[in-house]
This record gives C-alpha cells, sequence and structure tokens, in this order.
C-alpha cells in the first residue's frame, strides 16, 4: 500500500506524557530570579492553569477535550505515506514511511498544540496570548486557532522571517493576528537590543523575550509557546500515536525512528510514543536519530546545562542542551532549527544514549527536498529536510549493510511558503554555514551561573 489512513473515530483519545516514563527525573524548572525550583503558582501570569497542571503531570495518559479532538478532525489523523518511490531511486531494501503533517490548514505540526493552549485559554476566560514565531509556522498555527476560538494573537516575528517570509504574516493576518518584526519598539528587551544593534534580524530567543514582556504587562493576556516545553511535546504525542496505529495496519515497526529538532516538539511527537517500548524494554533496539542544522547545532554540540529560554532572561531557566541564549545563529532558511536550546525531555533521553543527533549543512538538505519533490512530489518546508536528509543517510546505511531496515520520519510541514528558498538552492545562491568554534565559546560563556 502507498499510504496508510486512519478514520476520524481512530484519532487518539488521549495525549501521552512520556514524564512518568523517563528514566531519571527531570532537573526542576528555576526561577529566572531567585534561582529556586519554580512551582506552578510561579507560571500563572505567563500560562492558563490547564497548561501548567499538564507541564508537570505525572499521568501517563491525559484526556484530549473533545472541543480540541472536533478541531483535530478537520485535518487529522494525518496520512502515514510508503516512500517506495524514493526507496527505488536510492537503490535501497529499506522500508521508508514518513508521517505527514503538512495537511493542516496552516501546513505543519504546529497546531497540535496551539488548538489545545488556545482552547484552554479561551475556557479560563483570558482574551489575547501573545508568543514568538520564527518562519512563520508557529505565529500562523497559533493565529489560525485564536480564530476558531475567539482569542486576540499577538506574534513577535523574527524579523530576518518578517522580511524573507511576507506570506506567512499575510497568512497570520488573514486569520485576524497582530504581527510585529522583532526585535520592535514595543517592549523593553526588544528597545534593549535595538539600542545596541539597529540592524539586528531578531532570533527565537528575542522574540520570546518581547512576547513574554507583553503577556507580563496586561491581565487579559497569556503567553504561548511553540515547543519545547512538557505540555507542547505531549500535545504533538498524537503524531506517534497515530503513526503506530499506521504502521500496525503495514504490519511494520520501525527500526529507526527520525525527526527534525527546532525546539523539539515534532521529533518527540513522533519519537516519544515508540520511545516507551524501548524504555519499558518491549523494543530495545529501536534508534531515534534528531536532525539539526550545523548552524545552530545544540545537540551535537551544545552544553547541557541550565540556560534562559529567551534573550532577556524573563523566561524559567530549562536544564537542556544549549549553544547559548545570546547566540544568533546565521539566517537559514529553515527559520524553525535556530532555537538556542532543546526540550528537557528530549535532552535528558539523548544524554542517556536513547536519542542519537546528527547536523546537516543548509546546501545538503535542500539537494535532499528536492530529489524528494522529484520522486515523492511533495515540496516539504527546510525545517523537515533536515529530518528527509538523516533519513536517507539512514537509507543508504541500510543498503550497504543488505538489510531491508524500516525507517520512519516525520514530515513537519509543507514548504509552500518556502519558495524564495528553493529557488537560491536552485540558481545555485545557497550558503552553507557552520557555526565556528569562537563563536560557540563567546555563546557558552554567556550562560548564567547555577550553583
Ligand atoms: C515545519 C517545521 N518543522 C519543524 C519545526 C521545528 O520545531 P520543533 O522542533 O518544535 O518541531 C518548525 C518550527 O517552526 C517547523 O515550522
Amino acid at each position: 500500500m502507498k499510504k496508510y489512513v486512519l478514520t476520524e473515530d481512530q484519532l487518539p483519545s488521549h495525549w501521552y506524557n512520556i514524564l512518568p516514563d523517563l528514566p531519571r527525573p527531570l532537573l526542576p524548572y528555576l526561577h529566572p530570579v531567585t534561582r529556586e525550583p519554580v512551582v506552578p503558582e510561579d507560571l500563572a501570569a505567563l500560562l492558563p492553569q490547564a497548561v501548567i497542571e499538564q507541564e508537570f503531570s505525572q499521568e501517563r495518559w491525559v484526556e484530549i477535550p473533545e472541543e480540541v479532538r472536533n478541531v483535530y478532525r478537520m485535518w487529522r489523523p494525518t496520512p502515514l505515506i510508503r516512500a517506495d518511490r524514493l526507496e527505488r531511486a536510492l537503490d535501497t531494501p529499506a522500508r521508508i514511511y514518513f508521517k505527514f503533517e503538512g495537511v493542516s490548514p496552516p501546513g505543519s505540526h504546529k497546531p497540535n498544540t496551539a488548538v489545545p493552549q488556545v482552547y484552554y485559554n479561551a475556557r479560563e476566560g483570558v482574551r489575547r496570548v501573545t508568543t514568538e514565531t520564527g518562519a512563520g509556522q508557529w505565529g500562523s498555527a497559533l493565529s489560525f486557532a485564536g480564530s476558531l476560538f475567539g482569542v486576540e494573537v499577538a506574534a513577535y516575528m523574527v524579523k530576518a522571517s518578517f522580511h524573507q517570509k511576507p506570506y506567512r504574516r499575510m497568512l497570520m493576518e488573514t486569520w485576524g493576528a497582530q504581527v510585529f518584526a522583532s526585535p520592535s519598539e514595543l517592549t523593553q528587551a526588544g528597545r534593549d537590543i535595538l539600542a545596541k544593534d539597529p540592524d539586528s534580524p531578531g532570533t527565537l530567543g528575542i522574540a520570546i523575550a518581547e512576547a513574554i514582556e507583553d503577556a507580563l504587562s496586561r491581565d487579559d493576556t497569556r503567553f504561548a509557546l511553540g515547543s519545547a516545553m512538557n505540555h507542547v511535546v505531549m500535545h504533538q504525542t498524537v503524531i506517534g500515536l497515530e503513526a503506530q496505529r499506521q504502521l500496525k495496519l503495514a504490519g511494520d515497526y520501525p527500526d529507526v525512528v527520525v525527526g527534525c529538532v527546532g525546539g523539539g516538539s515534532n521529533f518527540s511527537g513522533l519519537a516519544f510514543p515508540f520511545m516507551a517500548d524501548r524504555l519499558s524494554g518491549e523494543r530495545p533496539v529501536t534508534r531515534f536519530v534528531a536532525a539539526e542544522p550545523t548552524a545552530c547545532p545544540t545537540l551535537t554540540r551544545g552544553e547541557y546545562a541550565y540556560d534562559y529560554p529567551d534573550s532577556a532572561g524573563l523566561g524559567p531557566l530549562l536544564h537542556m542542551r544549549t549553544v547559548g541564549h545570546g547566540f544568533v545563529p546565521a539566517p537559514i532558511h529553515a527559520g524553525g532549527l535556530r532555537f538556542h536550546g532543546d526540550a528537557p525531555t528530549l535532552c535528558l533521553l539523548n544524554d542517556l544514549g536513547h536519542v542519537e543527533a546528527r547536523a546537516f549543512d543548509q546546501n545538503e538538505v535542500f539537494r535532499e527536498a528536492v530529489r524528494f519533490a522529484r520522486t515523492e512530489g511533495f515540496v516539504m518546508a527546510p525545517e523537515s529536510s533536515h529530518a528527509l536528509r538523516a533519513a536517507v543517510v539512514e537509507a543508504l546505511a541500510a543498503r550497504e549493510a543488505g538489510e531491508a531496515r524500516t525507517i520512519l520520519f516525520g514530515l513537519s510541514g509543507h514548504g509552500h511558503f518556502d519558495l524564495a528558498a528553493f529557488d537560491s538552492f536552485l540558481a545555485g545562491r545557497l550558503e552553507d554555514f557552520e557555526l565556528s568554534a569562537e563563536q560557540l565559546a563567546a555563546a557558552l560563556g554567556e550562560l548564567p551561573k547555577v550553583s
């Protein structure tokens, strides 16, 4: 079969929370000022109560509210597709499957968490939510969700992307959101950056700082984060839970699960339901491979330490792999992979050897995305192209070994708003960027001291 499709009544009823199954507990979040472990009340000005409870929940299964499932039904369950044409092009005995999240209205996996986050805010009477967005995928997902539940959305969009990707801004505005190029003059965090560097292209860390400051300054406003935190990762597990059922239909089980990592939400969402089988000992040899850009190599070269999620040090300190909250990555087209840290759960599993990581450069991933477009048809987002490249590396290794391995990769979003980047690649104008040792040392030198 080419694709494995579930019916609407097979939509998962619960999200999977990996916290109770981790081999070792996460280190606590720390308050950015006191450096004491964060307690739920510390987050009350930022997040709705239901989300705070989920952030710390030790329940393995958390019910998906019917109102959220109703919205998920607009595009979920998403298809699992066998990339048999790519397999033939690679002349590999491997079976390659991809879980295609590009079919949602905003075009990526991001609404899997935007919808519940906005739903919980609306239920608790919050009128407005602020957020950061890089390439605009997350901002458009939140704008879409805001339009469904009557919640205003204000998105601080990384300035480089604001100019590179005008169509994402237009999409957000079509769903009724306000979009500001970050750094902006609207917040102290933005003004401080602009005073030092009026031409700052912005970073996700700066945009997060602005969105947090905005939310803290108004009673009717909360903040929504698109990745990294536990509740976000948990909402994304609908991806992996569906994929498990679909692979069962195919009579298959992955030898390796692959995804791209910005803050870690789509990779973890796909991987964690399978990771549960590895951690329980039921499937102890399944491998997990996280793919990231050489321009922002958090898992492959970052330090495992406490760091802020934002440039201004307003958010809680997270224990994660980081290249430093002050680091400004090169303006690669995979804007969603330019985050300086990663989800603490994913970093812990990486540290314990359950997740491998690989970094790829820009030209390498675009070359792969074009081959995919010419074999499987879909033009994917530059972020997702990192996962594809890692999957192809696995398929070539299977050919080398002469083994019919099963590879599952996450295709997190379509690339219809990224065609200018494809154009640059095809015209030979795409630069490669690698984080230099000096840049890395300088960024790590600014890590907060936590005793
Ligand atoms: C299409 C797509 N894939 C992947 C990512 C990376 O985010 P995460 O690691 O949270 O899945 C993004 C982020 O914006 C994205 O837009």
